[in-house]
C-alpha cells in the first residue's frame, strides 16, 4: 500500500540511478590508463543494472499514481551523486570515484526504508537496489587492493 511517503523517497532514488548512469556513460567515454579495458568494459556493466534499476523505480512511481519526473533539468536540481570531473579521467581515479559514489548512493537509499514500513513492494525494490549498487561498488573497490 503506498504512504505518502512513497512517491518522493522513490523519486530521490530515481534522480540519483539517473546521475550514476550519465556519470557511468561519462566515464566510460573518458577513462585513460591501466587496466583501461576492463574498467572501461566494467563501466558500461553497471550501465544496464543501472538502466533497469530506474525503469524499476519509474515504473513503480506510476503503478501507485503517481508521475516519474526523470527530466535533465530535475536530475540536475535534485540529484545528490557528487558530480564528475570534465574531461579525462584516469583509471585509478574512475575506480575510487564510483566506488564512493555507488557505495554513497546505497546508503541513502537504505536510509529511506524505515520511510516504506507500510509499502513492502517498493521497500521491496529498493532493498533488491541497494544489494546491486553494494555488488557493483565492490567490483570497484576491489580493484585498490
Ligand atoms: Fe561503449
Amino acid at each position: 500500500m503506498p504512504s505518502p511517503q512513497t512517491v518522493p523517497v522513490l523519486q530521490a532514488a530515481l534522480v540519483d540511478l539517473l546521475d550514476l548512469g550519465l556519470q557511468a556513460k561519462q566515464a566510460h567515454w573518458n577513462v585513460q590508463g591501466r587496466s583501461f579495458r576492463s574498467v572501461h568494459l566494467e563501466l558500461d556493466e553497471v550501465v544496464d543494472s543501472l538502466k533497469t534499476w530506474q525503469d524499476d523505480v519509474a515504473e513503480r512511481i506510476s503503478a501507485v499514481g503517481g508521475s516519474p519526473d526523470g527530466r535533465a533539468a530535475t536530475v540536475a536540481q535534485s540529484s545528490q551523486v557528487e558530480p564528475l570531473p570534465s574531461g579525462n579521467l584516469k583509471t585509478a581515479d574512475v575506480v575510487q570515484q564510483f566506488s564512493g559514489r555507488l557505495t554513497a548512493a546505497a546508503r541513502r537509499i537504505e536510509a529511506t526504508f524505515g520511510d516504506l514500513e507500510a509499502d513492502l513492494p517498493s521497500q521491496d525494490i529498493l532493498i533488491g537496489i541497494v544489494a546491486g549498487l553494494d555488488k557493483a561498488a565492490w567490483f570497484f573497490r576491489a580493484q585498490l587492493g
